[in-house]
């Protein structure tokens, strides 16, 4: 019998798209799209049928390719050729809220946001939250890493894992649902999945760690004369909230310029600023939370850190003000074709680059237009630069800036990962010593080559 039928036999006719019946979403995520597409998708329901799919896959030689919500930016999950496609995306059980650990168990396919939901439900909080939270898959987050908006203060996806279960390329179940903080006994071996991008297994069950349910949220948005007084208003907020500050965003000021114009969010403050920052605090007492959090904006205010503020005097006036920020997922319509960058710097060193590295785009093009943002708690800053006819490549645009993220001892990749689209650059970020431990590893664990192979770094 050929694979296919094999597949069909294992998994049953309906738990596999081939031919025209494969959906076109499969061809790839939100960056990278492949030509061919999978020769078939895959959408197991159970732990079990991920096991039979690995297992024929690595007999017969077939790449398969993960695949969650589609959402992720770097071609992780983007077919390679010849391969199956495995879809998560039937596996939605959330399986228990276990309160005392404070734990939810959730099968990989359960969207982020209704992760969220069953947390809220249960009075509790889990914090992971970016921009795609209602289509993309718990699955995927964990799997690339996942960061966002609040990791100043709850930590990437790979602080929210206590538990996993896997399926590695010869069809072994990992499973460890373990629930406990303190497990000491032996090598974390979920870490290794965590980030890897599909590449080692596939994560098809989590245990994550839930956090109580702040009742109190404020947000301010500032506007500051330049990024020294950024990182006086950090040290601020981040001494004066005694912990509960929750995210830190920063926007220079092309990209306040261009929201508030061409994508029609109303100004909260006046435009032209070096750069603005929105700040917010998740507390458990609504009247100290408030007095403390408007005590940190107004000395700041009148120490001259901060020109200008608004602060949301309630649930809809936060919104408006994280409009702002959450407008760059519609940038693709002004800044289309665009170039994007994840990229981490020391915290200390982030003006430098920007104003190095704007200086450099503009020297190659007078007319370049770029918008500079980022979670800068966390190191991580975002920049969307427009291709433009008589302009750089996106090609020459990595050059100018990925060669500045060598020189600053930076990462090429913060939160989105490495996938297709950043591959060339993984030796600006890591050592060939890294890298080679990285093979060693893949190696020992898909010894076939056929999870997710092509991605993050060449296999072979
Ligand atoms: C953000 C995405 C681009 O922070 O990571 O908006
Ligand atoms: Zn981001």
């Amino acid at each position: 019998m050929d694979f296919l039928d094999d597949l069909r036999a294992a998994i049953g006719a309906d738990c596999l798209q081939t031919g025209d019946a494969i959906e076109a979403r499969h061809f790839g995520d939100y960056m990278v799209k492949s030509d061919a597409g999978p020769i078939a998708v895959a959408l197991p329901r159970t732990t079990d049928q991920v096991a039979a799919i690995l297992l024929l896959c690595s007999a017969h030689g077939v790449p398969a390719v993960p695949q969650g919500g589609l959402t992720g930016l770097a071609g992780g999950a983007t077919p390679v050729a010849g391969c199956v496609a495995v879809s998560l995306s039937r596996m939605r059980k959330i399986e228990e809220v276990d309160r005392a650990a404070s734990t939810i168990t959730v099968e990989a396919g359960v969207p982020l946001q209704m992760v969220q939901e069953a947390a809220e439900a249960a009075g509790l909080l889990f914090p992971l939250d970016i921009g795609s939270r209602g289509s993309c898959l718990i699955g995927g987050n964990i799997s690339t890493n996942a960061g966002g908006n609040r990791v100043l203060r709850y930590g990437m996806a790979r602080e929210l894992v206590l538990g996993f279960e896997a399926v590695l390329a010869d069809g072994t179940v990992l499973t460890s649902l373990n629930k406990m903080q303190k497990n000491n006994a032996g090598y974390d071996l979920k870490q290794l999945f965590i980030g890897s991008e599909g590449t080692l297994g596939i994560v098809t069950r989590l245990v994550l760690r839930l956090f109580p349910q702040p009742v109190s949220s404020r947000i301010a948005l500032v506007a500051l004369p330049n990024y020294a007084a950024v990182l006086d208003l950090l040290g601020r907020a981040r001494g004066g909230l005694g912990g509960t500050l929750s995210a830190f965003e920063v926007m220079w000021t092309e990209f306040y310029e261009l929201a508030t114009t061409a994508h029609g969010v109303r100004p909260p403050l006046p435009r032209g600023s070096a750069v603005y920052v929105l700040l917010e605090n998740l507390g458990a007492d609504p009247d100290s939370d408030a007095v403390r959090f408007d005590g940190v904006i107004e000395a700041a205010l009148e120490a001259g850190v901060v020109d200008d503020a608004v602060i949301g005097q309630n649930i809809r006036e936060g919104r408006e003000l994280w409009a702002l920020r959450d407008s760059v997922t519609e940038f693709n319509r002004t800044y289309n074709p665009a170039v994007g960058f994840d990229v981490s710097l020391p915290v200390a060193r982030m003006q430098d680059f920007v104003t190095g590295a704007r200086a450099a785009l503009r020297d190659r093009f007078q007319a370049i237009e770029a918008v500079w943002f980022g979670h800068i708690a966390d190191s991580n800053l975002h920049i969307n630069v427009k291709l433009m006819p008589d302009g750089p490549t996106a090609a020459e645009i990595s050059a100018i800036i990925y060669g500045r993220v060598r020189e600053f001892g930076g990462s090429i990749s913060a939160e989105h990962g490495i996938g297709l689209l950043k591959k060339p650059y993984l030796a600006y970020s890591r050592t060939a010593a890294e890298i080679a431990v990285m093979r060693r590893i893949k190696a020992a664990l898909d010894p076939a080559g056929i999870l997710n192979p092509g991605k993050v770094f060449d296999h072979v």
